[in-house]
Order: C-alpha cells, then structure tokens, then sequence
C-alpha cells in the first residue's frame, strides 16, 4: 500500500479550475517531484492534500485512510507536514526559537499542561530546547541558534523552516520549493538535506523549478499544466517527452529542457 495515494483530486476557483483531476501516489523513503510552469496548480494541489483547501472531488489515503477536508493540525498528527512557498518564518524570535514552536504544535498536551501550569512543563521545555537543537544541528544551522531570524540569510531560512517542519516527525514531509532564491551553494545543502530526509525514511514531496536539483534527487516527477497532469515518470524519461519541453514553462521550456541536461 502507499504512503500516500491522492486520486482524481479537483478544486475550482470562482469556475476557474485550479486542479483538476490529478492522480499519484508516493512511497515511504521516496523523493516524488511536481514541476510545471507558474500558475500550473502545483501549490494548489498541496493544499488541497495538506488541509488547506477542501477538494471538490477526490480522495486522498494516507495509511489507506481517508484524511480529504481533515484540518492541517490533524493532518499533521498523522504525520504530514509541509513547508510553504512564502516564507512562514518568526523574524523576531531565534532560530532556536523558530523550531521550538514547530515542537510545540507537534505536541498535544502543550496548550492544556501550559495552562494548568503543570510541573512537567518546566521538563517539558527543556527537552523541547533540546530537541529543537538537534534539528538545527540536523540541518546544519547549529551556530546559528541564538541569532534572530530576521538576520539570517534566505538560505538559512530555507533550511530552518524545513527544520520547523521535521519537527512533527513527518513520515511524509511537503516542500514547495525550497531552493527558489537560494545561491549554488544554499541550493546543494537544500539537496543534500533531502536525500538525507528520504534516507531516513520520510517520503519527500517536492514542488521545485530548479530542474538541476529535480533531476539530481527524484525517484519519480509529476508534471502539471493547467491543473492537468501531463507526464508523469522517471526524471530522464519526464526531461525527454516532447509534451513537456513543449509546454514546460512555456517559451522557457527549450531553455530550461537545456539547463536540465547540464
Ligand atoms: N485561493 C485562490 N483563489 C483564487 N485563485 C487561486 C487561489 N489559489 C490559486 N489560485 C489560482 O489557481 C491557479 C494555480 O495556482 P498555484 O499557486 O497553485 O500555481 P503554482 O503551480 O504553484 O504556480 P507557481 O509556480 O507560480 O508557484 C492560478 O491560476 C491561481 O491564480
Ligand atoms: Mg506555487
């Protein structure tokens, strides 16, 4: 059974279709790709399958149970998270601080324990300071712990968001696109992070236009246009169908098929 499997998911938006009629599925450990030209539905389709909108249509099974229109708390709970195309960082607290709010909504009994102002919670924070640090440490932020976020670079922050969300300990982790803004450098430590989360087990669902990066990483790649599913396969085989050079990012789409093979 797979991880995940979505099915002939729809959403329109005042009659224009967003997503229409998009299928796939994703195993535990595997890199799955969305590419298409802007405005395709690739967010769109994210929030569709991370509880942000409800779809008109359509299934979507984590576990082989049926989570379509169940709110993204919950859905995190069952161990989907996600990392969002706009910046969703806290510039005035720490960077520490940033993965400890992503620790605390992972953790049921924080909001009630807080209030009734239990002894646990003292421990409680401890151990999520702690467990915050080590998923710094796992991205590669260590040192820059105590410093305000709002002073690190859009690389860092890339990497610290995607540090927030691992700390729901996602079996399956959403990415919409993490390497946009980022230099050569950011982008190849944005790279080599995701094949390590994969290797550890999470599946990695990842909107991406940097197609060195997608066909550097993926198992399989999704292509959408129009909100329609146009190609979907290997990362060669998806870089060498005519359909998608011919439509992929419209009058770009010879260029970018060239930089893919670079
Ligand atoms: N909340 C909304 N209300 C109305 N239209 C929307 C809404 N969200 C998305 N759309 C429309 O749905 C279509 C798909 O948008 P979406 O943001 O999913 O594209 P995308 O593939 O993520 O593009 P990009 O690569 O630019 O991020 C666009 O036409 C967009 O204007
Ligand atoms: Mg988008």
């Amino acid at each position: 059974m797979s991880l995940l499997s979505v099915s002939n998911i729809g959403i329109s938006f005042g009659g224009v279709v967003a997503v229409d009629e998009v299928s796939f599925q994703v195993a535990p450990g595997e890199v799955f790709s969305i590419i298409g030209p802007n405005g395709a539905g690739k967010t769109t389709l994210f929030n569709l399958v991370t509880g942000i909108y409800k779809p008109l249509h359509g299934k979507v099974l984590l576990d082989g149970a049926e989570v379509a229109g169940l709110a993204p708390h919950l859905l995190v709970r069952r161990g989907m998270a996600r990392t969002f195309q706009n910046l969703q960082i806290f510039f005035r607290m720490s960077a520490l601080e940033n993965v400890m709010v992503g620790c605390h909504l992972a953790e049921r009994s924080f909001l009630l324990a807080d209030l009734l102002g239990l002894p646990s919670v003292g421990r409680q924070n401890r151990l999520t300071r702690e467990r915050a640090m080590a998923l710094l440490t796992r991205v590669g932020l260590e040192r820059h712990a105590d410093t305000e976020a709002g002073g690190l670079s859009y690389g860092v922050l890339k990497r610290l968001e995607i540090a927030r969300a691992l700390a729901a300990e996602p079996r399956i982790l959403f990415l919409d696109e993490p390497a946009a803004g980022c230099n050569a450098v950011e982008t190849e430590a944005i790279d080599h992070l995701i094949v390590e989360i994969a290797r550890s087990g999470t599946a990695v669902v990842l909107i991406e236009h940097d197609m060195k990066l997608v066909m550097r990483i993926s198992d399989r790649v999704l292509v959408l246009a129009q909100g329609r599913p146009l190609a979907e396969g290997a990362p060669l085989a998806v870089r060498d169908n005519p359909a998608v050079i011919a439509a992929y990012l419209g009058n770009h789409g010879q260029k970018e098929a060239q930089r893919a093979h670079g």
